[in-house]
């Protein structure tokens, strides 16, 4: 069975979580894509050719998830080659047997324009601030510069630039816990299986 589940928004609005529990409760596969641009960003020197020569071990590295990583990924991201030479990656693995649940920036955009389902996955900026701090620790008003200018960049770029498919469900998570904010994803994934 071929099956994708694209889920696509900024920083912290629940992406992750809400790909983790999905790709539990329908047996997919899950790629946190984000992962590849921070790996890349990581790894220092030339980006495009970090990218060409991303291995497993470069994915497996523990300072991956720190806020010096995503800014850097976020820079790296705005490389068209550095992009060019991620995507059969991503397309593979969404192409894979049994299906697979990919997050991220453009997968509904560009990655897999033809997902089954595509979901936008949205919260405000200080919420999502909020949820950055209770996980990291630290200054709320620096985290919140952070992300505000991580998203700016993510939007803005010439390539791939993070928005809304035109067909996707969009989930506003503000208000809402994740147990709801999950329910609603899986609703919208069972209704198309
Ligand atoms: O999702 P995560 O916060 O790990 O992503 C880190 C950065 O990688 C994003 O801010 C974005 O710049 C970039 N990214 C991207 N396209 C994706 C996934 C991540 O440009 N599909």
């Amino acid at each position: 069975m071929q099956f994708t589940v694209a889920v696509d928004g900024p920083a912290a609005a629940g992406k992750g979580t809400i790909s983790k529990a999905l790709a539990a409760k329908f047996g997919l596969a899950h790629l946190d894509t984000g992962l590849l641009y921070r790996a890349v960003g990581a790894k220092g020197g030339d980006p495009i050719e970090a990218a060409k020569s991303l291995t497993e071990a470069d994915l497996a590295r523990d300072d991956l998830r720190s806020q010096t990583a995503a800014s850097a990924a976020s820079k790296v991201a705005v490389i068209p080659e550095v992009r060019a030479a991620l995507t059969d990656f991503q397309r593979d693995f969404a192409q894979r047997d049994g299906g697979a649940v990919l997050d991220g920036r453009d997968i509904g955009t560009v990655i897999c324009p033809k997902a089954e389902v595509k979901l936008f996955i949205t919260a405000s900026a200080e919420v999502r601030a909020h949820r950055r701090w209770l996980e990291l620790g630290g200054i709320e008003v620096e985290v919140l510069a952070e992300v505000i200018a991580r998203d700016e960049r993510d939007m803005n770029r010439a390539d791939a630039p993070l928005k809304p498919a035109a067909d996707a469900i969009v989930i506003d998570t503000s208000h809402m816990s994740i147990e709801a904010a999950i329910a609603e994803a899986a609703a919208a994934v069972a209704a198309r299986l």
